[in-house]
């Protein structure tokens, strides 16, 4: 009889490889927005001072923030908001690489790229309650 082994192992990895490809849920999604609230409002002391390896960190992470955004944009089918989301994540990268070569021009510049986007998205898909909590406008 032939081993199950490699059966066993292929679908094991499949299975991982579903589960890490779902876009993650709602709750997930705003928990994200929240840590980019939090880096959005750092980043100008941190470009102020000239502190090249936070904001190389925080860029690199906004970055990786968009790209999960991409696949929960996906795959909620909102075209424009995969688009806006793709396109933080290449400004993000560039804050980040920009920091690191300590070019604080370009970190201004890379890093408007990325805040006319969270404005662009929150004024179409984001709605503030009377509470003053948020949540999506679709
Ligand atoms: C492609 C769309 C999109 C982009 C880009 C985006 N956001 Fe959001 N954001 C949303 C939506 C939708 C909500 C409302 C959902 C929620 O809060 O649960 C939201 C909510 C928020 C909230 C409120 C969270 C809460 O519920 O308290 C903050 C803070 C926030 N975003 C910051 C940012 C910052 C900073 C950026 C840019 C670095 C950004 N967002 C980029 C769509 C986006």
């Amino acid at each position: 009889m032939k081993s199950l082994f490699p059966t066993i192992t292929f679908a094991i990895a499949i299975s991982t490889l579903t589960l890490r490809a779902d876009p993650m849920d709602e709750k997930q999604f705003q928990k994200l927005m929240k840590e980019s609230g939090d880096i959005a409002k750092r980043m100008k002391p941190g470009i102020d001072g000239k502190d090249s390896a936070q904001v190389s960190k925080d860029g690199a992470r906004i970055e990786e923030i968009n790209k999960q955004m991409v696949a929960f944009w996906q795959a909620k089918k909102v075209e424009k908001a995969v688009k806006l989301s793709e396109e933080s994540v290449a400004s993000a990268k560039l804050v980040a690489s920009s920091a690191k070569e300590q070019d604080w021009e370009k970190v201004k510049a890379s890093l408007q790229g990325v805040m006319k986007n969270c404005k662009a998205c929150h004024e179409t898909y984001r709605e503030k309650l009377d509470d003053g909590s948020y949540r999506f406008k679709l």
